[in-house]
C-alpha cells in the first residue's frame, strides 16, 4: 500500500500500517521530510512514533520516497493523508495537495487499486474527486475511490491509529469494503466498530465530531463566565456536569480554550461549507464557538494587563507553555503563543518556557524571548502564566519558585494548577472562572 502525505497523520498511518504487516511506501513531495523518516527520524514530536518507526524500518515493509510514480505501481491501496490547511483568504480549506495527490495516484496506477481518502475535506469533496480519478486514470484500470476518516489526537496517534474508536467507511462496494476490513482486521478483531455508509455522510462524521468537540469546550468557557461573574468555581461544575454519563468529563476543561491544526480550521471549514448550503443554523452556533474560543485569549490578555496594573509596558512576563497542548511540539494556532506574542506586542518582557515546542515556538515567533527551564520563566517575573498544562507545570513546587520572584503572581489558564497550595506558597492567585480568593 502507499500513503500519500507524511505529516502527524501520514507519518502515523504509514507506520501503523507497517506494524500491522502490510508493505507500505510513504511518499512526499518534501525531500527533507522524505529523508528524515527514512533515516527513522520523525520530524515532530510525538510519544511512541520514532520507537515504532524504528522497528518497522527493521522489518523492511517500510520505506519512504518522493517517486510517486514507482511508489504507486506497486500498490493495490493507496491512503490520501495530505493536509487541507485554512485558506489565505476566507475559512474554506485548501484542496489543492489533496487534489494532487488523488490525481496523481490515478494517473500512475499500473493496475486494479482502491483509493482511500483519510484527510479531513468539507462535505461534497469526494464525491468531486471520483470524477478527477475517472479523468485520470489509465484506460482499462478500475479505480474505487471511498471515504475513510481518520480521528486521530496529537500526542496519542499512534494508539488512536492502532485502536480507533470507531471505522468509518464511506462510498464503499462489497469488494471495497471487504478489502478495507482485511486492512483493519487487527483492531476491529480487537473491537473497534466499523460503520459503512455513503460518501458525504462519512467526511461529515470527522468534522461533526471535531465541532462537536469545540463546541463543548467553548460552552464549558461560556459558562466559566458565568461562574466567575456568580462567584462559582468552573473546575468543580465540571467534574460534577462530567458525572452525568450524558455528558462525560472530556472537553469540559475550562481555560484557554482550543488551538492546533485541526479544531479551528475544522469548524471554520464547516461553517464555511454549511453557509454555501444553506445551512444557516450550524454555521451560526460555530460561529459563536469560534467567537468564544478566540473571546479567551482576549480574556486572558486582560487578566496579565489587569495583573500589572493596566499597563505591560516593560514588565516581565513568565510565560510556562507555547504547544497549543502538552504531549506536542506543535504551535499551529496555539493560544499559548498567542496570548505571549500579543503581550509582546504590548511592550512586556516575555520569557517563555516549553519543555517540547520551544524550538517550534521560537521558529514561529522569533521575537520573543525563550527559557530552557521553568525557573528561567519564573525569575524576576511580574506575573506568571500557565497557558499549556504540561506534567510537569501542574507537578512543579509553588513554595519553590515563589523565591525566585518578588511578585508572586501566577494565572493559571487552564485549570489545572491547584488554587490553595499556590495560594499557600504565597501567590496571588487567579484562574479563568474560579473563585479569587
Ligand atoms: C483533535 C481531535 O481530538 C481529533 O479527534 C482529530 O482527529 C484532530 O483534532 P488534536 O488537534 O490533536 O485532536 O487536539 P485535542 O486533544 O482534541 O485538543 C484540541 C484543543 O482543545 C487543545 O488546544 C486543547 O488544549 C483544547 N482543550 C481540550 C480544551 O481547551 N479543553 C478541553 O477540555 C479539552
Amino acid at each position: 500500500m502507499t500513503v500519500f502525505g507524511t505529516g502527524y497523520l501520514g507519518a502515523t498511518h504509514a507506520v501503523a500500517m507497517a506494524e500491522l504487516g502490510f508493505d507500505v511506501v510513504g511518499v512526499d513531495v518534501d525531500q527533507a521530510k522524505v529523508d528524515a523518516l527514512a533515516a527513522g527520524k520523525v520530524p515532530f514530536f510525538e510519544p511512541g512514533l520514532p520507537e515504532l518507526l524504528e522497528k518497522t524500518l527493521a522489518t523492511g515493509r517500510l520505506r519512504f520516497t518522493t517517486d510517486a510514480a514507482s511508489a504507486v505501481a506497486g500498490a493495490d491501496v493507496h491512503f490520501v493523508c495530505v493536509g487541507t490547511p485554512q485558506q489565505r483568504t476566507s475559512h474554506a480549506a485548501n484542496l489543492a495537495y489533496v487534489e494532487d495527490a488523488t490525481r496523481v495516484i490515478a494517473q500512475h496506477l499500473t493496475k486494479d487499486a482502491v483509493i482511500v481518502g483519510k484527510s479531513t475535506v468539507p462535505v461534497g469533496t469526494a464525491a468531486r474527486l471520483r470524477e478527477l480519478v475517472a479523468a485520470s486514470v489509465p484506460a482499462g484500470i478500475d479505480a474505487e475511490l471511498l471515504w475513510n476518516p481518520e480521528f486521530l489526537r496529537e500526542g496519542k496517534a499512534v494508539g488512536d491509529t492502532l485502536h480507533p474508536d470507531r471505522i468509518v467507511l464511506g462510498g464503499v462496494s462489497e469488494r471495497s469494503e471487504a478489502i478495507m476490513r482485511a486492512v483493519y482486521a487487527a483492531p476491529i478483531a480487537e473491537g473497534s466498530p466499523v460503520v459503512v455508509t455513503d460518501l458525504p455522510t462519512a467526511e461529515l462524521v470527522k468534522v461533526s465530531a471535531n465541532a462537536f468537540l469545540a463546541t463543548k469546550i467553548s460552552f464549558i468557557n461560556a459558562i466559566a463566565g458565568v461562574c466567575e461573574a456568580a462567584g462559582a468555581d468552573v473546575t468543580v461544575l465540571a467534574d460534577a456536569l462530567g458525572h452525568d454519563v450524558r455528558i462525560g468529563r472530556q472537553f469540559l476543561d475550562a481555560g484557554l480554550g482550543f488551538g492546533g491544526g485541526c479544531l479551528p480550521k475544522d469548524i471554520r471549514a464547516l461553517m464555511h461549507r454549511s453557509k454555501e448550503l444553506g445551512a444557516n443554523r450550524a454555521a451560526a452556533l460555530l460561529q459563536q464557538v469560534d467567537e468564544i474560543n478566540m473571546g479567551q485569549r482576549e480574556r486572558v490578555i486582560d487578566m496579565a494587563l489587569e495583573a500589572c496594573g493596566g499597563s505591560v509596558l516593560n514588565k516581565r512576563i513568565g510565560v510556562l507553555g507555547a504547544a497549543f497542548k502538552p504531549l506536542t511540539d506543535d504551535v499551529r494556532d496555539s493560544p499559548a503563543l498567542n496570548v505571549a506574542a500579543a503581550l509582546h506586542l504590548r511592550g512586556a518582557q516575555v520569557t517563555v518556557y516549553d519543555p517540547e515546542a520551544g524550538d517550534t515556538a521560537r521558529r514561529a515567533f522569533p521575537t520573543l524571548g525563550y527559557g530552557t527551564s521553568v525557573d528561567e520563566a519564573v525569575e524576576g517575573s511580574d506575573v506568571l502564566l500557565v497557558l499549556t498544562e504540561w506534567k510537569q507545570f501542574v507537578d512543579v513546587d509553588p513554595q519553590r519558585l515563589a523565591g525566585l520572584t518578588s511578585t508572586p503572581r501566577v494565572i493559571d489558564a487552564r485549570g489545572k494548577l491547584s488554587a490553595d497550595q499556590w495560594r499557600a506558597a504565597g501567590w496571588e492567585f487567579t484562574g479563568l472562572g474560579r473563585l479569587t480568593a
